[in-house]
């Protein structure tokens, strides 16, 4: 049941983003590579975040779903650039040449930034009173801004080759992926009335996305390629610091599964109601993309 709801949500969010492109962007090879990057099959945990707290997973909440595809549109920007020559230099993602690789370096980078672009576009064009715009805008901008995304993966490149803490790398972690990931979760919130509820929710998604980006690290040493559609062992290749590199693989699982149980235990503030339930179910079933 709650497996049909998520296949459903995806497919919505799948067939929202090329709508959205298709209808906006009139430049042919522009709209081609940002196509090829938001079609090439994601597992869209962002939109679905979103769609899971702001519309209960009952997705016939339209405003809901633009400002879903307008944080996926962010989120397949950043791994455009973050595959770039110039940063990570990937060949595969989602089991697929990267942008630049099956394009070209300058298309790869107006792609990119068409889609981030684009995202604040479908945002400020949503169904929404103006206070709840001008809120979706600060959360989109500051969490993929100077003191989110961007920050995080300045850190992290700057980071390679050097010795940090455990404090520092979680911070880096908190920037790079938490932000979004919890951005998504307060894009669902502005849906949500009661505090208690949005207080959860967003403890679930602080701790969400710490063990993702645990769980990223731990793919990169633990998973092949046909399992991650990404080039593996690159993090040790590239000098990373990453939580198995500053723990070790045990270590890491150690801390992945504390993460996953501080999100069940956030979600046990939120009282079951008919109007919970869903969504509850939901949340619990992404903490399945945790597992390693
Ligand atoms: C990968 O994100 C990069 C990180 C921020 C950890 P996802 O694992 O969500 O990538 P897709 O969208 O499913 O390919
Ligand atoms: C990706 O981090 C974070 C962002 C794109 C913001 P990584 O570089 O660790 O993720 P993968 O392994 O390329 O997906
Ligand atoms: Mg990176
Ligand atoms: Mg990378």
């Amino acid at each position: 049941m709650v497996k049909s709801v998520i296949q459903q949500l995806q497919q919505e969010v799948d067939i929202h983003l090329t709508q959205l492109i298709e209808k906006r962007v009139s430049d042919i090879r522009l709209k081609e590579a940002m196509l090829y990057a938001v079609q090439s099959g994601g597992k869209r945990i962002r939109p679905l975040l979103t769609l899971a707290v702001g519309a209960s997973g009952m997705s016939k909440n339209e405003a809901a779903l633009d400002l879903a595809c307008a944080l996926e549109m962010i989120h397949t920007y950043s791994l455009i650039h973050d595959d770039l020559p110039g940063m990570d230099d990937d060949d595969l993602r989602r089991g697929r040449p990267t942008v630049h690789k099956s394009f070209d370096e300058a298309t790869a980078i107006l792609a990119g930034d068409a889609l981030l672009t684009l995202a604040f576009e479908v945002a400020v064009n949503a169904n929404l009173e103006a206070s709840q715009l001008v809120e979706a805008v600060k959360i989109l901008s500051t969490a993929s801004g100077m003191s989110g995304m961007i920050s995080g993966q300045m850190k992290d490149i700057a980071s390679e080759e050097v010795t940090i803490t455990l404090e520092q790398m979680k911070e880096i972690h908190r920037e790079k992926t938490g932000e979004l990931l919890l951005a998504a979760v307060r894009l669902g919130n502005l849906f949500v009335s009661d505090e208690t509820q949005k207080e959860a929710f967003v403890s679930y998604a602080t701790h969400f996305g710490l063990a993702f980006q645990i769980q990223n690290d731990l793919q990169d040493v633990c998973w092949t390629s046909e399992q991650t559609g990404k080039e593996t062992g690159k993090d040790s290749e590239l000098s990373k610091n990453t939580y198995p590199s500053l723990l070790g693989v045990e270590g890491a699982k150690d801390a992945l599964a504390s993460e996953i149980e501080s999100c069940k235990l956030s979600l046990h503030k939120v009282a079951l109601t008919p109007e919970t339930q869903q969504t509850k179910a939901l949340l619990i079933e992404f903490l399945t993309y945790l597992e390693i």
